[in-house]
C-alpha cells in the first residue's frame, strides 16, 4: 500500500474513519483504530462552541490518552473573526490537525451559514484555511460536490491554493444529502486537477468498494458502514491483502460493544443515549439480535449494561 502523508503526518494505511456526530467519540475511534482505521476525527464542533467551551463540548473534544493518533479536530463556522481567535487557542496543540467541515447539510448548521452552506462561497473556505495555516496548523477540508449545483472543481482549487494539506470529498451535493448514489467520477476529476492528497467518501461499505476508491484517489473514508461496525476496517484490509472479507462473530460484536462502554466510561464520555444508539447497531447479524436490541433499549443504568452483556454473550 502506498504511504499517505498529511503535512508531516505519516499514516499507517489509507483508511479513514469519517467524522460522525453522536458516533466518533474517543472511545469509538479507539475501536475503529484497533481494527485498522489509520486516521480519525472528532465529530463536527462549532468553532463558537469551542470558544465558549462548556462541559458537553469538552466531552466531544476529548482525546484518549493512548492510541488515539493521529486525530483531527473537525470544526465548522462562518465567522473569520471567530476563526482567528480559535486558531490561536492553546488547546489546539492537542490535535494533529484541524479539519473544516464544508459538507454538513443539516438545516441548523446551514441556517448559520456554516457546513455545506460554505460551498456557496468558496473564497470564504479559502480564507478560513488561510487563517488556520497562518497560525501554524495542519489543515484539511471536507467538502461535498456542491451545495445545489456542482462546483467541486472550483472549490477544490481554492482549497489547494489556500494551503490545505488534504481534501476529502463526499461525492454528493448537499441537496442530495445521502439519498442518491455518490458520483465518484468527480473524485477522479478533482484528483487529476489538484496536487494535494484527495480522500474519497460516500458509499465505501466493503473491501471491494474501498479498493475501487483507493484506485482513483489517495484515501478511502468510511462513515455509515462503520456505525456499530468497527470491524469494517479489518474486513477491508483483509480483502486488500487476501481478496476475502473477514466474517464477524456474535461474540466479537457483543464484546466490542462492551469494550465501547468501558472505554467511554474510562475517558469520561459515557452517554446513555449514544450507548443505546451504537449498541443497536453493534447487535446485528446473529440469532437473537433483534431480541437483544429490544432488551438494550430498556436498560437504565451503567451497571445494567454490564449485566445485559453477560446475559447475551
Ligand atoms: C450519523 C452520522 C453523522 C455524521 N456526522 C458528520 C460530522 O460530524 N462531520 C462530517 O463531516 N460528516 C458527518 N457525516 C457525514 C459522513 O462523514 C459522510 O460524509 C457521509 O455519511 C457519506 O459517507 P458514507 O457513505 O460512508 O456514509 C455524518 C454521517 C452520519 C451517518
Amino acid at each position: 500500500m502506498a504511504v499517505l502523508k498529511i503535512g508531516n503526518i505519516k499514516l499507517k494505511n489509507r483508511l479513514f474513519l469519517a467524522p460522525m456526530v453522536d458516533v466518533t467519540d474517543c472511545a469509538y475511534r479507539l475501536l475503529c483504530r484497533k481494527y485498522g482505521a489509520s486516521m480519525a476525527y472528532t465529530e463536527m464542533i462549532y468553532v463558537d462552541a469551542i470558544l465558549h467551551e462548556n462541559l458537553r463540548t469538552k466531552k466531544l473534544m476529548t482525546i484518549a490518552s493512548a492510541g488515539d493518533r493521529p486525530v483531527g479536530l473537525q470544526v465548522t463556522g462562518n465567522n473569520l473573526v471567530e476563526f482567528t481567535k480559535f486558531s490561536k487557542l492553546k488547546l489546539l496543540e492537542d490535535y494533529d490537525l484541524i479539519d473544516i467541515n464544508c459538507g454538513c447539510p443539516s438545516s441548523r448548521i446551514v441556517g448559520n451559514e456554516a457546513g455545506s452552506y460554505l460551498l456557496k462561497t468558496p473564497e470564504k473556505i479559502g480564507e478560513m484555511i488561510k487563517v488556520l495555516k497562518d497560525a501554524g496548523h495542519i489543515v484539511t477540508a471536507k467538502i461535498r460536490l456542491g451545495y445545489k449545483n456542482n462546483n467541486v472543481l472550483e472549490v477544490s482549487k481554492v482549497v489547494e491554493k489556500a494551503g490545505a494539506d488534504l481534501l476529502t470529498i463526499h461525492a454528493r451535493t448537499a441537496e442530495q444529502r445521502s439519498s442518491s448514489l455518490p458520483d465518484w467520477s468527480w473524485i477522479s476529476k478533482v484528483k487529476k486537477e489538484i496536487g494535494i492528497p484527495v480522500v474519497g467518501n460516500g458509499g465505501v461499505v466493503s473491501g471491494e468498494s474501498a479498493s475501487r476508491m483507493l484506485d482513483i484517489c489517495d484515501g478511502a473514508m468510511v462513515a455509515s458502514a462503520a456505525i456499530g461496525n468497527p470491524f469494517i476496517f479489518r474486513s477491508i484490509l483483509s480483502y486488500m491483502k487476501a481478496g476475502k472479507e473477514k466474517e464477524v462473530t456474535k461474540n466479537e460484536r457483543v464484546e466490542c460493544f462492551s469494550e465501547y462502554v468501558k472505554l467511554s466510561e474510562k475517558y469520561g464520555v459515557f452517554d446513555m443515549s449514544r450507548v443505546k444508539y451504537l449498541g443497536s447497531n453493534f447487535l446485528k447479524g446473529f440469532d437473537g439480535a433483534s431480541k437483544a436490541r429490544s432488551a438494550l433499549m430498556v436498560v437504565k443504568t451503567k451497571d445494567e449494561i454490564g449485566e445485559f452483556v453477560k446475559r447475551i454473550l
